[in-house]
């Protein structure tokens, strides 16, 4: 029987980046919800004081901060960090979500590049190494900063089943003749999330910081009919992961229940990988 105040993230303050996305406004609530002081860190000026309405709403305005940042940007990084210390005064626990990924349902699959790898624009390779590697690398130096200086720290570096094996490329085909791809970028920058976490895990392990993975795939957003027949096909688990799924995982470690656990990829995708 698992002692619930074990599985607690009650007063920790938890910085979540990208969190305006899928993923991050779903373990924002998880954590909101679970009594944590949560920053709602997103890349979108111009929503945050919508984003802010709609969690007062719902949570007490004392516990969550909005803020908009750019991971790319230092400025950024600093300005932001500076309000959540100001505010509560120091960081336990960082969730680096922040990411470009193609995506395949409904609504994002006619906006991705299409181009076979030979040809893919080496432009849009950048861009996301620039996000995906440099950006959470940025945004966790700025921030092992904090943790070293108080009495230690969390950190959450959300990865892909990509981060661990190839797209299997059949998933992407819609049988309509135009071709799909998961793209080279995402695969590339998310790939060293698994080793950024080992390294940091075994680096800061006697200065009281932890640092895991969670690889999630396939999160549910609304994708097609043919999309889901494909997934359902190739995924052990028949189904994709609704975005409910993650919370406990998330949960999990940012509490003290994962207290010895550090250097671990924690693998969400049902069983994808598994074959
Ligand atoms: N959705 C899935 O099925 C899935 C599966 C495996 C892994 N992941 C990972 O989960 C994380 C969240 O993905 P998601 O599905 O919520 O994607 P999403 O696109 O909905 O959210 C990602 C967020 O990152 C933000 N972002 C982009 N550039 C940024 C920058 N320079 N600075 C700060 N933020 C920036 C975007 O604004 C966006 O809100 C990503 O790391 C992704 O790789 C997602």
């Amino acid at each position: 029987m698992v002692d619930n105040d074990v599985v607690s993230v009650r007063g920790k303050v938890i910085v979540v980046t990208g969190a305006f996305g899928l993923i991050g406004t779903e373990v924002c609530r998880a954590y909101l919800r679970n009594q944590a002081k949560v920053v709602v860190a997103g890349h979108n000026a111009g929503i945050v004081s919508g984003i802010a309405k709609g969690l007062e709403a719902e949570f007490d305005c004392e516990n969550f901060l909005v803020c908009d940042l750019d991971v790319t940007s230092h400025s950024s990084i600093d300005r932001c960090l500076g309000m959540v210390v100001s505010r509560f005064g120091r960081v336990d626990v960082l969730v680096n979500n922040a990411a470009i990924d193609a995506k395949f349902d409904r609504e994002g699959i006619g906006r991705n590049d299409s181009s076979r790898f030979e040809d893919y624009p080496i432009e849009l390779v950048r861009k996301s190494l620039e996000v995906n590697l440099i950006g959470a690398v940025q945004m966790t130096q700025a921030v092992c900063k904090q943790m070293l200086r108080q009495d230690g720290g969390n950190i959450i570096n959300v990865a892909s089943s990509y981060s661990l094996v190839s797209p299997n490329q059949q998933l992407y085909d819609m049988g309509d003749g135009k071709v799909n791809y998961k793209p080279v970028d995402y695969v590339v920058s998310k790939s060293f999330m698994p080793n950024f976490t080992r390294y940091l895990a075994t680096l800061y392990a006697r200065d009281n910081i932890r640092c895991n993975a969670i690889a999630p795939h396939g999160v549910y957003a609304g994708h097609g009919e043919m999309f889901l027949e494909n997934f359902s096909r190739l995924s052990p688990i028949g189904r994709m992961c609704e975005k409910n799924e993650l919370d406990g995982p998330f949960l999990f470690l940012a509490s003290e229940a994962s207290s010895y656990m550090t250097g671990s990829v924690l693998v969400v995708d049902g069983g994808w990988t598994a074959w």
